[in-house]
């Protein structure tokens, strides 16, 4: 049988996973592939610390040229996380001839057109599935089995931490920072949750599904962005009230020639298909014009199901590269190979116009002074700026030791400037004490 050598860079959670399944999974792999995978190297900065996976310590390495200049071994498989030295390692790899796989949503996030170029330029291939959702197949959805479609929208719950949190915090009426505390006991949430929580996590991810969904490109620190680290208990408690959960979704909707893009904590109706997805897990709803909705469910990270999205991108190098290549890359030529498309696709960049957060409905939690007149004067402005109330609540159970109470609006569709322009002057009036939230809603249908 033929053999083809790969190596690991990395040797953490997902790298672990990656070589776990490449060993339980051995026969069937040969099967499908026809060829042996040989992990000839694993790069490591401590050779010497133990590890959760027992190999050979003859393959361990800290030289990282020892690989990048290894004309016999033809796949990279970038492990590292973070944006240096992976960045430098996976470049230099291409320019040598090697294949590459990633795990590396923020590299491929703000990298990703430079390196397909490179990849294509130099006749190889680059995939990054574990990228985008761990274990959920979404990008060899949205570019092969589902490209027959044009996409008019792809909403996601696509961080596993954050959703740990607030299910912890709607199904057990968690405050926010125990939620935070007990993810990170159960290994959910890292030390420094702030990626996560923030809400940059995602981001990165939505950029790739941009570009991946909807060929275009646009950089993860203009996607607009919040995350789930001022959601409040009391914001669970009056969404459950009104028939909703809170979920970190992101967004792109497309329509006509304008895209939206965003990463918002926002209400869903509970009936709402992505609002049981719960704990850590991952979802995406798909919507394409002719398979209507689709929705995918699973791990999105973890050193299994991340792994196995590795295996699946080595997999699929091995199948449509040219086999013969791959086992020499010293011996490659020019010739062009089957490509995969969302490692080049030929089209250019959608020119589309961007409107980062199209309108929708408003939930708004402000901290008044139990006084006459107040509601009257918020709805008055509210209608000022044509903003029109669906509901409120007010109850007399939440006047809090201070003597304000929590007024909650929800408002029908309205652009966020309108809300913010009104609240500016809300905040004015002595009675305010302070705006707690702005959430946006999806409609209850
Ligand atoms: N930290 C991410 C999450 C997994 O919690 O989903 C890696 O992208």
């Amino acid at each position: 049988m033929n053999k083809i050598n790969i190596a690991v860079l990395g040797f953490g959670n997902v790298g672990s996973g990656t070589i776990k399944i490449l060993n339980m999974n051995k026969v069937k792999i040969e099967a499908k592939t026809g060829c042996e995978i040989n992990v000839k190297n694993i790069f490591v900065k401590d050779i010497n610390k133990e590890r959760e996976v027992a190999v050979s310590k003859d393959i361990l390495t800290s030289n990282i040229d020892l690989i990048l200049e290894d004309p016999s071994i033809s796949i990279i498989v970038e492990l590292l996380g973070g944006v240096e030295p992976a960045l430098s390692y996976i470049k230099r790899a291409l320019i040598c001839g090697k294949n590459v796989v990633t795990a590396n949503k923020q590299v491929i996030a703000t990298y990703g057109n430079e390196l397909r170029k490179l990849a294509k330029e130099n006749n190889v291939l680059l995939k990054y599935e574990a990228s985008v959702a761990g274990g959920i197949p979404i990008l060899g959805l949205l570019s092969e089995s589902l490209s027959g479609n044009e996409f008019n929208e792809i909403t996601g719950i696509i961080n596993g931490t954050t959703n740990f949190i607030l299910t912890k915090m709607t199904e057990k009426g968690m405050d926010y920072d125990i939620a935070l505390k007990d993810a990170q006991a159960l290994g959910f949430a890292e030390a420094d949750p702030s990626s996560d929580v923030l809400g940059e996590d995602v981001a990165y991810k939505l950029s790739i599904l941009a570009k991946v969904g909807f060929n275009f490109d646009i950089s993860p620190k203009d996607i607009p962005t919040e995350g789930i680290n001022k959601i409040s208990k009391d914001d669970i408690e009056y969404a459950l009230e009104f028939g909703y959960k809170i979920k970190l979704l992101a967004t792109i909707i497309k329509t006509g020639n304008q895209i939206e893009c965003h990463v918002r904590p926002t209400f869903i109706p509970i009936s709402h298909p992505l609002a049981s997805v719960s704990n850590e897990y991952n979802a995406l709803l798909i919507k394409g014009n002719a398979v209507s909705d689709i929705m995918v469910y699973g791990k999105g990270a973890g050193s299994m199901a991340t792994g196995s999205a590795v295996v699946g991108d080595i997999i699929d190098i091995i199948i449509k590269g040219d086999c013969k290549k791959l086992f020499d890359v010293s011996k490659q030529t020019n010739d062009t190979k089957t490509i995969n498309s969302y490692n080049s696709s030929n089209a250019s960049p959608s020119i589309l116009n961007f409107i980062g957060e199209g309108e929708s409905m408003f939930y708004m939690n402000m901290i008044v002074s139990d006084s006459p007149g107040v509601m009257g004067k918020i709805s008055t402005c509210l209608g000022n700026h044509e903003i029109s109330i669906d509901s409120v609540i007010q109850r007399s159970s939440a006047i809090r030791n201070d003597g304000f109470v929590s007024v909650v609006y929800i408002v029908h569709k309205c652009s966020r400037t309108s809300i913010q322009d009104a609240l500016k002057e809300i905040a004015n009036y002595d009675f305010v004490k302070e705006i707690k939230s702005i959430i946006p809603v999806s409609p209850l249908n």
